[in-house]
């Protein structure tokens, strides 16, 4: 007779470490995915969504442009509304995201008539230049996102968000 036989007691640990490892996967994987799936969302039919807003008509005052896209989370269709705030800066189109740096509050320009031309955060006074840098003494601690622009057809297209390369 063999010395390894799995003794009652052992048979159970394993059954239960087992069932309780797959129950705690079964748990975390949703969790998971929901924290890490809108940064690998892409917008259906491709990265860039059209505006309805003419190139032409963008100038160096800077105007809070919406644009919604499909979002397709597995079975799920949404339609997501984003907003960026656009102008040219000579021949370049400059389009920033709305959201603080701070705390994710969206921010407004000429918001603070204390300090026309820039972009103003109504939550704790946080205050950034044209180009999305922060000012330094108001509470946020980087520079607004960037998105990616295109034209199409005379029309702004926009992209997805970047780090903000206009900020050396
Ligand atoms: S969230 Fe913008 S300054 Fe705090």
């Amino acid at each position: 007779m063999s010395n390894n036989r799995v003794s009652r007691r052992q048979f159970l640990s394993y059954t239960l470490t087992g069932v309780g490892g797959f129950m705690a996967a079964g748990m975390l994987m949703p969790m998971l995915r929901f924290a890490i799936d809108p940064v690998l969302q892409k917008h259906e039919g491709g990265d860039f969504v059209k505006t309805e807003h003419k190139i032409a008509d963008l100038t160096e005052e800077p105007v809070k442009v919406d644009f919604s896209y499909e979002q397709v989370d597995a079975w799920y269709k949404s339609q997501v509304t984003d907003v960026a705030w656009v102008y040219k800066s000579g021949d370049q189109i400059i389009a920033l995201s709305p959201v603080c740096k701070h705390l994710g509050c969206m921010v407004d320009w000429n918001g603070d008539s204390a300090h026309p031309g820039q972009f103003f955060c109504p939550c704790h006074a946080g205050r950034y230049e044209k180009n999305g840098k922060n000012i330094a003494g108001t509470p946020p601690l980087g520079p607004l996102d960037e998105f990616e622009v295109q034209e199409q057809d005379g029309y702004l297209m926009i992209g997805p968000a970047k780090a903000n390369s206009l900020v050396k």
